[in-house]
C-alpha cells in the first residue's frame, strides 16, 4: 500500500484509521474540516514515523474537495481511500419524532458527502485500474434507530450504494468495502443519549476494520453479536424489531455538547431508563424467540 486517503481523519475512527496505518509506510492524506483537529492527528502519525499531508476541506463543497483529492492523488496515486466522514443526530429530549431540519442535514451530509468524496478520488482509480474504496456505514445502516432517523437512513443508503457499486465495478480492478460498526467511543457516539451495549474504543474499531480489509471482505461488521441481531432485522416480525428499537431508545445531545443547552436532564436519567429499557426489551425478546 503506497498511499492512503481518509475522510474524516482529524476525529475519532478517522484519527485512529490515520494512527494505525501510520506503521504501514503508506503516505497517508488526511482530510476534514477542522484544521486544527487534522494537525493534532498529523502529529500523532508523524511520530509514528508516517509522511502525510492534511487537505482542511468540507465534503459537502464539491469543487473544493475534488481539487482537494485530485491534487492530492497526482502527488501520490491513492490505493486506498476511506469515505468515513459523518455526523450524528436525531430526535431530541420530548420530541416524538426527529425534525425535517435534521433530517435533511443529516442525510445530506453523510450521504451527499460520501458520494462527492466517491466521486472525486473513483475516476482517477478507473484511470489506473485499482484501488480500494471503503465506505464507513454503521450497524443503523442495516437496523434502523427510531431515534434518529435521518442517520439511519443515510447509512442504509450507504450500504445500499456501496454495494451496488461493487456490482458495477466488478473486473474493472477497484474493490469495494462497506464497514458496518457498532458503538464506538467517538465525540459522534457521546451524542447518542442512549444504551451502547458493546461499546469499543476507536483503536480497537480501526484494527478490525484493518483486519476485514486486509481480508477483503465485502461487508465488515461488528461487533459479532449485534451485527447477529441487525442483519436479519428487515425479515423479523415486526413485534421483534419494536422490541429492538426500545432498548436502544435515544435522543440526540449534540446541542449539550456543542451549546450547553439543557439536556442534561436526558443524560442523568439514560442509565436507569435504558436499564429498565432493557429489562422490558429483553423478556419480549425471549418471549418472542420461545413463539416463533
Ligand atoms: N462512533 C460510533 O459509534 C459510530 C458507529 C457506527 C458508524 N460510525 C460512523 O463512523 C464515521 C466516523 O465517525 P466517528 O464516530 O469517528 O465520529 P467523529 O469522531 O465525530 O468524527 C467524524 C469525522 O467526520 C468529519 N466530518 C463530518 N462532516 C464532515 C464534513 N461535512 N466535511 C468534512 N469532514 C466532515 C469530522 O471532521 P471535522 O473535524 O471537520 O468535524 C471528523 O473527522 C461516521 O461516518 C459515523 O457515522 C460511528
Amino acid at each position: 500500500m503506497n498511499s492512503i486517503l481518509i475522510a474524516g481523519a482529524s476525529s475519532g475512527i478517522g484519527a485512529a484509521l490515520a494512527r494505525n496505518y501510520a506503521s504501514s509506510g503508506a503516505h497517508l492524506c488526511l482530510l476534514g474540516r477542522n484544521a486544527e483537529r487534522l494537525a493534532g492527528v498529523a502529529v500523532e502519525v508523524a511520530e509514528r514515523g508516517a509522511d502525510c499531508e492534511q487537505a482542511v476541506a468540507d465534503i459537502l463543497d464539491e469543487p473544493a474537495l475534488r481539487d482537494a483529492i485530485s491534487g492530492y492523488d497526482s502527488r501520490h496515486p491513492v490505493d486506498l481511500a476511506f469515505i468515513n466522514a459523518g455526523i450524528f443526530d436525531g430526535r431530541k429530549e420530548g420530541e416524538h419524532l426527529e425534525d425535517l431540519e435534521t433530517s435533511l442535514r443529516v442525510i445530506d451530509n453523510n450521504l451527499r458527502g460520501a458520494l462527492n468524496t466517491l466521486h472525486a478520488i473513483l475516476p482517477a482509480m478507473r484511470t489506473r485500474g485499482s484501488g480500494h474504496i471503503v465506505f464507513v456505514s454503521s450497524l443503523a445502516g442495516l437496523t434502523p434507530l427510531g431515534c434518529a432517523l435521518g442517520y439511519s437512513a443515510s447509512k442504509s443508503a450507504i450500504v445500499s450504494y456501496a454495494l451496488g457499486l461493487k456490482q458495477v465495478l466488478h473486473g474493472s480492478g477497484i474493490r469495494i468495502t462497506v464497514v458496518c460498526p457498532g458503538f464506538i467511543e467517538t465525540p459522534l457516539a457521546s451524542q447518542h443519549l442512549g444504551w451502547q451495549p458493546f461499546k469499543i474504543t476507536a483503536d480497537k474499531a480501526a484494527r478490525k476494520i484493518m483486519r476485514g480489509i486486509a481480508s477483503r471482505r465485502a461487508i465488515v461488521a461488528f461487533p459479532f453479536i449485534l451485527h447477529a441481531l441487525a442483519r436479519p432485522s428487515i425479515l423479523v416480525p415486526d413485534v421483534v424489531r419494536r422490541a429492538v428499537g426500545k432498548a436502544f431508545a435515544c435522543a440526540a445531545g449534540a446541542d449539550m455538547r456543542i451549546a450547553g443547552s439543557d439536556m442534561s436532564g436526558i443524560a442523568a436519567r439514560a442509565p436507569a431508563r435504558r436499564n429498565r429499557l432493557f429489562h422490558r426489551s429483553h423478556a419480549r425478546i425471549k418471549a418472542c424467540a420461545f413463539f416463533a
